[in-house]
């Protein structure tokens, strides 16, 4: 899809679509007025009428039936005018985004005009405005064939410019989002590629191209340069898949040579059968998403080459696959990891911080500034916060706290747990330094009191992903199966440490 920005007055354009964005029960702006008028009054008849009231999320297509100017109106509800955001803004562009889509309108015109955000810039808006309609865009069919994908992309979006000096604004905004969208994209292809396809050596060459095409450095650790290093708990996981494992490091950079980086950290177990401990049948499937901690950062990666954020960043990824077999770990069974802890696996379906632990260990030789993992790491995660908000946990306030601040800018929203240190407790092991599981109670915290052990020699966040990285449904601007979640949140994040926003 192509998204252009072009100056006209929206009144006397032609167009097969018309977008507007109208908040609840307001009068209309002047350019709405006008166009009412243009069109014998159809804007007012449907407020009027109630069939339209400007309610986030709510669309209403009208056919003109004018000789000139657009052939159809689109309207877009952004809710409350004291509510609405840059967030909102981008989920009503979805949803009208989506309805072009339904409709099979394949090219349109958006007016970004009465968005009534202060604080916020034209290029904020259009950013916001692209990143929706993109993000809605989005479809896997690459296992589709051409008669069942029922999907039409949109060929041609443009975004209207009042006047000449808002033209590079817009674009400016266009561009951002095109680039963050990218990452996501990337991301929800990594998720959505089936478990046949997707093994650790698959994500692995998948990684390598993107960095090979976006200025990224990329290497690889393979199974026989981990046993070299000692990476006994990620090398305990990945024994019972016939499909080697694969150590990914990816180093983007943005900032002055020697500037510490940013480190980014994501599982990727490409398949989350539970290994000895087997899942059940039901919905198994899903866990194709045990890697979607890895498709963030992935995606995020390649989000910020894109964007030249004038950052250091070093992403690690650790790719196994757990799977049952005669060379399979077993409960009991003891390993010893990268940092010379040893770990009694009580459990071999928690094997997400087994991989973990291998590589916040490996992560400490860049002496990054922060160090951020993300992960589907527990079942427990979702039941506490179930699919609005990914868990955050770490041992810097500050960090978690300008990550709590990114997730509510961006829209990918989180909530923090407490990390109290009594919760280590539940992981004391009577045979090793710490056990795998801690029980029941508290799991999301429990799992990250596990990781702690393994990041205390840097400031550290964990954000339990499990509930947001798979969209079982499909909501607005997220269709189902993989979301790319927290490639947005990271990207806000970065560029407000680098002050680029
Ligand atoms: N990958 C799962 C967690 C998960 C569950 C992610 C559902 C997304 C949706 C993880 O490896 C796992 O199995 N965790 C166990 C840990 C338990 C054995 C301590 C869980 O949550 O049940
Ligand atoms: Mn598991
Ligand atoms: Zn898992």
């Amino acid at each position: 899809m192509k998204i252009l920005i072009k100056k006209t007055t929206s009144a006397s354009l032609k167009t097969p679509c018309l977008v507007l964005f109208a908040t609840e029960g307001r009068a209309k702006p002047q350019f709405l007025t006008q166009l009412d008028e243009h069109i014998g009054s159809l804007i007012s008849a449907a407020q009027h009428s109630r069939e339209f009231n400007g309610r986030a999320d709510e669309t209403l297509l009208i056919h003109t039936g004018a000789s000139s100017g657009p052939a159809r109106i689109l309207l877009a509800g952004l809710g409350k005018q004291a509510n609405v955001s840059l967030d909102r803004l981008r989920q009503a562009a979805s949803a009208a985004a989506a309805m072009l889509k339904q409709k099979n309108i394949t090219r349109a015109c958006v007016s970004p005009e009465n968005i009534p955000i202060r604080k916020a810039s034209s290029a904020q808006q259009a950013q916001a405005i692209a990143e929706g309609i993109l993000l809605a865009d989005y479809r896997y069919n690459r296992y589709l064939s051409a008669d069942s994908d029922k999907n039409k992309p949109l060929e041609q979006i443009i975004l209207l410019a009042t006047d000449t000096k808002s033209i590079a604004l817009l674009q400016q905004g266009v561009d951002t989002a095109e680039a963050i969208c990218a990452g996501v994209h990337l991301a929800r292809d990594l998720v959505n590629a089936p478990g046949n396809l997707k093994s650790p050596e698959f994500l692995a060459m998948q990684a390598v191209a993107m960095a090979e095409k976006n200025r990224i450095k990329a290497h690889l650790l393979d199974r026989t340069r981990m046993q070299d290093l000692g990476f006994g708990a990620l090398l305990g996981v990945a024994q019972g898949s016939t499909r080697p494992p694969y150590l990914i490091v990816l180093e983007y950079q943005g900032d002055a040579t020697g500037t510490a980086p940013l480190a980014l950290v994501g599982k990727g177990v490409t398949f989350d059968t539970g290994g000895i401990s087997l899942k059940p049948a039901d919905k198994m499937d899903e866990m194709k998403m045990d890697m979607g901690g890895a498709a963030t950062v992935i995606g995020t990666m390649l989000a910020a080459a894109r964007l030249k954020l004038p950052v250091n960043l070093v992403a690690i990824v650790p790719a196994v696959e757990n799977m049952p077999s005669g060379t399979a770990i077993r409960p009991g069974d003891i390993l010893t990891s990268l940092s010379g802890k040893t770990i009694e696996v009580l459990n071999t379906d928690a094997e997400g911080r087994l991989i973990l632990a291998d590589a916040l260990t490996y992560v400490k030789r860049y002496n990054p500034k922060v160090v951020i993992d993300l992960a589907t790491l527990t079942g427990a995660c979702i039941i506490a916060l179930g699919n609005q908000a990914a868990a955050i946990l770490g041992n810097d306030d500050k960090l978690i706290d300008r990550l709590l601040k990114a997730g509510q800018r961006s829209g990918e929203r989180l909530w923090q747990l407490p990390l109290w240190e009594e919760y280590a407790s539940q992981i004391k092991s009577d045979f090793a330094d710490v056990k795998n599981t801690g029980g029941r109670p508290a799991g999301t915290i429990t799992a990250a009191a596990f990781l702690q052990k393994f990041a205390d020699q840097y400031n550290w966040a964990h954000l339990d992903i499990a509930g947001m990285a798979w969209e079982d449904k499909g909501k607005t601007g997220t269709p189902r199966g993989g979301t790319g979640f927290g490639v947005r949140l990271l990207i806000d994040y970065l560029r407000h440490e680098a002050g680029v926003v």
